[in-house]
């Protein structure tokens, strides 16, 4: 798999859960602007790679920007620099290569013998929305066999408007461009999200790092519990028994008026899978396992 993400906390603890799923062999994040601007999400996308000791792990710099506009960023949740406590500055570096690059070679060389893969998007789908339009031409002769999407709310209220999902609203053109695309898609809507949330006491066994984060996001936010919703699709990938999936097609409110990014049933176009029930107990247990479990041998270092 590839992870595209736009590393606020929750993003970092997903991806510190992929890289501790077995079910799963990441190989290689790109990142996108959303919650933060870019640098800061690549910067936190490869802190969290040295914080989970896979530093070998290739991070290509993806969109800075949404299809159209600028992106509204989420300082207010997720802290300054995208991460509600201080961690180090990360040694690694992304490569040089571009997301939507790396991902077309990914996805269109090597021959027969290449591997399909899945990209999991946790950020606005501006990257998976660029290379969808460069795959197009392809027909369908390429490795790219499975899109996985955190975004929108079906049958839920939205988290940044009461109609919108905050990654299907900073980019809603290249959410209905994927969500109408020709690549089998997942998507892991607020839906199956809102019932996964952390609270203080899920910290106390938790890694000295994962606990500082949680811990300042938590004083930050004062009676709330953190949603994980990327968390969740991770899950939706490694423990697809934990959920319940229906096939719709939907449809996503460009409009740039109060319903912008809406997502909703569409009585026409391709369907999709649309993860529609969860066992949050299920999946929360993943999360305590893989996300927040003490990484064996790391001592925490805040510089
Ligand atoms: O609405 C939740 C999504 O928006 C998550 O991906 C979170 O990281 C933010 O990007
Ligand atoms: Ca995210």
């Amino acid at each position: 798999v590839v992870i595209d993400t736009d590393t606020g906390i929750d993003d970092f603890f997903a991806i510190v859960q992929a890289l501790r799923s077995p079910e799963l062999r990441v190989e290689g994040l790109t990142t996108v602007g959303g919650n933060v601007p870019l640098r800061y999400a690549t910067r936190n996308a490869l802190r969290a790679l040295e914080y989970a000791g896979r530093a070998g792990i290739p991070v290509a710099q993806g969109s800075a920007r949404p299809l159209h506009g600028r992106f509204q960023y989420a300082f207010y949740f997720h802290g300054p620099g995208g991460l509600p406590a201080r961690m180090p500055r990360p040694v690694i570096e992304p490569v040089q290569e571009g997301a939507v690059d790396r991902l077309f070679r990914r996805a269109t060389e090597g021959g027969v013998r290449r591997t399909p893969f899945t990209l999991i998007a946790i950020g606005p789908a501006t990257n998976a929305a660029r290379l969808l339009r460069r795959l197009r031409p392809l027909e369908g002769r390429h490795r790219l066999e499975h899109l996985v999407v955190m975004g929108g709310a079906v049958d839920v209220p939205g988290n940044v408007t009461r109609f919108a999902e905050f990654n299907t609203w900073n980019d809603p053109e290249a959410a209905a461009e994927v969500l109408a695309g020709d690549v089998p898609t997942t998507l892991v809507p607020l839906d199956v999200c809102v019932p996964v949330r952390i609270a203080s006491a899920d910290f106390e066994q938790a890694d000295p790092t994962a606990r500082r984060l949680g811990l300042a996001w938590l004083k930050r936010h004062p009676g709330r519990r953190l949603g994980l919703a990327d968390c969740v699709a991770i899950a939706a990938v490694t423990d697809p028994g934990a959920f319940g999936i229906e096939e719709t097609a939907i449809e996503v409110d460009t409009s740039h008026g109060p319903e912008c990014g809406r997502t909703r049933r569409a009585g026409r176009g391709r369907s999709i899978r649309v993860a529609r029930r969860v066992d949050p107990d299920r999946v929360l247990g993943q999360i305590r396992e893989r996300a927040l479990a003490p990484v064996i041998g790391r001592v925490d270092t805040p510089r």
